[in-house]
């Protein structure tokens, strides 16, 4: 019985993967490390992080606003931004980073 169980969990474990895959080409795995390459000197982009400019918001806070959504961050980080560098993105690296912080909202 209790192997059956763990059979019917797996099968769904695995097929929630997959869906998820299939609905978001952008790799949020890929952008934890872009942004902690990119963005954490000024940012804290993820819960292990002590250390960020005061006065820029967190990436959990970001993704928390009502307004988040990952096509929007995407879009604000291959615009130039004023207050926030311009950085070497691709388009792709872009969404991977979107994607991360969107993985952030709970
Ligand atoms: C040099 C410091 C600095 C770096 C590096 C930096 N940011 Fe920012 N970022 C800021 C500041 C300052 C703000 C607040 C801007 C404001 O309040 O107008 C901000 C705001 C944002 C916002 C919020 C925009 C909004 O709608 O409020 C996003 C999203 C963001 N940054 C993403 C990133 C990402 C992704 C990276 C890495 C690729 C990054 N930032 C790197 C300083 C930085």
């Amino acid at each position: 019985m209790r192997a059956v169980f763990k059979g019917i969990r797996a099968l769904v474990v695995a097929t929630a993967g997959l869906s998820g895959s299939l609905a978001m080409a952008a790799d949020a795995d890929q952008g934890a490390t872009l942004a902690k390459r990119w963005c954490a000197t000024c940012h804290v982009v993820d819960g292990d992080q002590k250390q960020a400019s005061a006065d820029v918001p967190p990436f959990a806070m970001i993704a928390k606003k009502p307004d988040f959504t990952p096509e929007k961050v995407a879009a604000f980080l291959i615009e130039p931004h004023p207050k926030m560098p311009n950085f070497p993105l691709s388009r792709s690296e872009a969404a991977d980073i979107a994607a991360y912080i969107g993985s952030l909202r709970k």
